[in-house]
């Protein structure tokens, strides 16, 4: 695809059944996409450093043209082609710049950082934590949401996909813990935890 950076393994390690899921989503003409940046991004956007931004799983790009809007230069990462499309025509029809990476976070690293702000919005992939971690400048802030266990009262789900109560909050307890919570949300039929967290100027 014109325009995106797209690292030579993932490409051939797009497969299973979760990404046919999203891509089926994406593609859907039934499908109404979000628009509006997430609450929690919203809430704590006066709080957030200047710079470079990543967001993780951007999807259709609704958070990353968020921060661009905010005068951040945007990286964007995501495993579905459809949605990385989306993505870069809504910046477009804006007038905005986005960086966007084709990639399977689960085969191939996190783009280059240092960054002063990422974005984890709706995804849950254990083995960045650490990686987000070390992706943050000095000083730089991680805004974390996923869906908790509690998630499971409303429907099927894997349990391996949802976290664990606290998980988040321990996961990321080499950060400085500036906001966190997990809440539920019987009418949306979700249950979520919330981290905003700041890495310390000096290790
Ligand atoms: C629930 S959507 C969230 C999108 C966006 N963060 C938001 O809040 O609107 C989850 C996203 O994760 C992406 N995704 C799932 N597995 C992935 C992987 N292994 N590598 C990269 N992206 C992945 C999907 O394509 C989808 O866009």
């Amino acid at each position: 695809m014109e325009g995106l950076q797209i690292p030579p393994t993932s490409l051939h390690q797009r497969s299973g059944s979760d990404f046919w899921t999203w891509e089926e989503r994406y593609a859907s003409p039934r499908r109404r996409p979000r628009r509006g940046p997430s609450a929690w991004l919203l809430t704590h956007a006066d709080r957030l450093p200047g710079g470079r931004a990543l967001d993780v799983a951007t999807g259709e790009g609704r958070n990353a043209l968020f921060l661009a809007r905010r005068g951040f230069e945007v990286t964007g990462v995501d495993r579905s082609p459809t949605a990385l499309r989306t993505a870069r025509a809504r910046a477009r029809e804006e007038g905005l710049e986005l960086e966007l990476h084709l990639a399977d976070l689960e085969a191939c690293k996190l783009p280059a950082g240092p960054f002063d702000v990422v974005v984890v919005m709706r995804y849950l992939q254990r083995s960045l934590f650490e990686p987000l971690g070390r992706a943050l400048a000095p000083g730089g802030v991680l805004l974390y949401e996923s869906f908790t266990r509690d998630y499971l009262k409303y429907g099927p789900r894997n349990p391996e996909h949802l976290l664990r109560p606290g998980e988040l909050r321990q996961a990321f307890r080499d950060l400085e813990i500036l906001a966190y919570r997990e809440t539920e949300d019987p009418e949306r039929r979700e249950a979520r935890a919330s981290l905003l967290a700041r890495k310390p100027l000096k290790p």
